[in-house]
């Protein structure tokens, strides 16, 4: 459409024959016959295959709106993410942003106002009250942020840990293997026969996970696990948190705001707004020199709509706001600030608008 071929939003460009065939075919294959693309705006038919069908993890345009005294508080506001089994993946993201919310809905203890969850296959909003009950005992496991909310402060670390098994009701000696087992894997096989008060808050945290892990659930939920712990004690809980999803095979979402978090987890999703915005995913690679290391690249997440959210500081560095211009070229799309409109110039429609479908 331009000199070097490729496609320009944002310039002004009058329609013209080919443009408006364009628009009468888009048009015709909305499904609801107004002019909406449906499927581009996340809603599909039913029997299409599902978005992220097979993925452990699957948040499909979350909502979630809270109502207190008339007013609405969005925290979710069509969040998409998907989470591979086995994977270690952290979410982060400013106070408010909505990370608690979405930790809640996977954790069975609130349901979405809108959109669609599932968790090792268990789709949460067509669950019972029954249902709920046994997932939350059998299929996910939760760390909290207060050290005190994880631990009965009457029973030591081994009875913590042997607890949600003598409530599925294992046996005496299964459990008893079992809590040997899982406090060696998180590092804390000294502290078997302590009590919550005699443990660091580092080690409460450790054990919490042993408890989370008990009765080998799919996946655990921690929501700010080292949030009340100084930097090198969380590397400590990172370390246990790694150690069971490599040696125990759990899927594992942490919610945290520490910003060392990327080099220490497969991949860091930032939630902003209340929607995912970007992804940070590390790998490892052996340098030039022979040595082994980290890379950690980031990447902005675009949905299903097409929708990408730009960092904050692109958006100030450049004044960016309401509209910018989009230009298509062979590998990349550039973006540029709106321009100011010149006095006097003559209004142009965009490409593939007539009356009807600018309504
Ligand atoms: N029970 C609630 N009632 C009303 N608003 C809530 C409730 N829980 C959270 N919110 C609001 O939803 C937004 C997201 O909160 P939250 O998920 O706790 O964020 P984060 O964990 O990222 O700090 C915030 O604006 C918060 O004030
Ligand atoms: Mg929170």
């Amino acid at each position: 459409m331009n000199q070097r071929g490729g496609r320009r939003i944002g310039v002004p460009v009058v329609a013209r024959r080919g443009d408006e065939r364009r628009t009468s075919e888009k048009r015709s294959a909305a499904p609801n016959g107004r002019g909406f693309d449906l499927a581009a705006l996340g809603y599909r038919a039913k029997d299409q295959t599902r978005f992220g069908a097979g993925a452990h993890i699957v948040c499909d345009n979350l909502v979630r709106i809270y109502k207190a005294e008339g007013i609405e508080v969005v925290a979710l506001q069509g969040l998409d993410l998907l989470v591979e089994q086995g994977e270690l993946v952290a979410i982060v993201g400013a106070s408010g942003s909505g990370k608690s919310t979405l930790l809640n809905i996977l954790s069975g203890l609130d349901v979405p106002t809108a959109g669609l969850a599932s968790v090792a296959g268990q789709d949460l909003l067509a669950m019972s009250a029954a249902d709920r009950v046994t997932y939350r005992r059998e299929v996910v496991g939760f760390v909290w942020q207060e050290t005190a909310r994880n631990l009965l402060p009457y029973l030591t670390a081994a009875e913590n840990v042997a607890l949600p098994m003598t409530i599925a009701g294992r046996s005496k000696n299964e459990r008893r293997a079992r809590v040997g087992e899982l406090l060696d894997v998180l590092g804390v096989g000294s502290c078997a026969d302590r009590k919550p008060a005699e443990l660091s808050g580092g080690e409460q945290q450790r054990v919490a996970i042993a408890v989370a892990t008990a009765n080998a659930p799919e996946v655990i939920f921690a929501d700010e696990p080292t949030g009340e712990l100084d930097t090198s004690t969380s590397e400590l809980v990172f370390e246990a948190l790694r150690a069971a999803n490599r040696e125990l095979g759990v899927t594992i979402v942490v919610v945290t705001h520490d910003p060392l978090v990327a080099t220490q987890v497969d991949r860091t999703v930032a939630i902003r707004d209340g929607r995912t915005s970007s992804e940070v995913v590390r790998r490892t690679s052996i340098s030039e020199h022979g040595h082994e290391e980290v890379i950690a690249e980031e990447y902005a997440v675009l949905d299903r709509a097409g929708r990408v959210q730009l960092p904050r500081d692109f958006v100030d560095a450049l004044e960016l706001s309401r509209r910018v211009r989009l230009e298509l070229e062979p590998d990349h799309v550039g973006l540029w600030p709106d321009q100011q409109p010149r006095a006097g110039a003559v209004p142009t429609r965009p490409a593939g608008l007539d009356d009807e479908g600018a309504a």
